[in-house]
């Protein structure tokens, strides 16, 4: 299994003002977790031993939720509540954690090849940090695309999700050699094309496993009109290159749950909760009556 990963959380998250401005949008809660818990808890199932955050300013709670807090545990111990105690159990995952800072908010490429003194000369998993993968966060993906990476031999293995024509605006789209296959040849990739010029309606969603030949072309992207390095162009040079890039399709039922607007924030909230053993069925019953 692939050990190490890089989680990039540099992001102001301006389209979640004013939710955002001074936490990050990563620390929002979906259901009783802020979503980078079901990222981080994803990642150590999938047998990750060290991941390494990209942040930005204004990013602190993400380390200190991923820390001790022996005061904290010490008093809901006194107090008996153990049933508290137990929501704490994430702080005993057995990952490394290490913090970076994407000093220049320069996109996600640039986050990324932020990671290279942290993985050297090995393969690596990409999970964006405000992205949750399968309701509950469940998924296995990661496995998934660590195998294929190994099977394959290729440089970039990418998780892949379908979505309507008119919403392939919103991502990195890919051209996929063939279409039926949950694994699959991609042979170029595009970052937020027109419906028109998207190559087909599979999108780059989230979690990717690399080769670390990724940071020779992070160095030759050049930045975009809005000066961001973009990862989908050094994909999109893998694949010019004769590299072998792969898709891997999310498994049916799987999908992503993207946190970055309110649209989605509150859908994705409802979703989770409405899930939730406990308070779910209330919820439930609150709403009927609320429509
Ligand atoms: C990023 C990537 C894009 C990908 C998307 C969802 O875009 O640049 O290729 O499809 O994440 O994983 P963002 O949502 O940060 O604009």
């Amino acid at each position: 299994m692939i050990k190490n990963a890089v989680v990039p959380v540099a992001g102001h998250g301006t389209r979640l003002l004013p939710a955002t401005k001074s936490q990050p949008k990563e620390m929002l809660p979906v259901g009783k977790k802020p979503i980078v818990q079901y990222v981080v808890e994803e990642l150590a199932r999938a047998g990750c031993e060290q991941i390494l955050f990209v942040t930005g300013r204004g990013k602190y709670s993400i380390e200190n939720h991923f820390d001790h807090n022996p005061e904290l545990a010490e008093s809901l111990r006194r107090a008996t509540k153990d049933n508290l105690l137990d929501e704490l159990s994430f702080e005993n995952i057995k990952i490394n954690y290490l913090y970076t800072r994407q000093t220049v908010q320069r996109g996600l490429g640039d986050a990324i090849l932020c990671g290279e003194p942290f993985v050297g000369r090995e393969p690596f998993v990409v999970a964006l940090g405000d992205s949750i993968i399968g309701l509950r966060g469940d998924s296995s993906i990661c496995n998934r695309l660590s195998e294929v990476y190994k099977d394959t031999q290729a440089a970039a293995v990418i998780a892949i999700e379908q979505v309507e024509p008119d919403q392939v605006s919103s991502y990195g789209v890919v051209k996929p050699e063939t279409e039926d296959e949950e694994v699959f040849e991609i042979s170029d990739v595009i970052e937020k094309p027109t419906p028109s010029e998207a190559p087909s309606n599979f999108v780059v969603s989230g979690r990717y496993v690399f080769s670390p030949v990724i940071f020779d072309l992070l160095r030759l992207v050049e930045a975009d009109a809005n000066q961001e390095i973009q990862i989908t162009d050094a994909i999109r040079m893998l694949c010019k290159s004769g590299e072998r890039v792969m898709g891997v399709k999310l498994p049916v039922g799987e999908k992503r749950y993207d946190i970055g607007n309110f649209d989605s924030y509150f859908s994705t909230f409802l979703e989770f909760a409405l899930a939730d053993p406990l308070h779910g069925p209330e919820l439930r019953r609150k709403l009927v009556k609320l429509l």
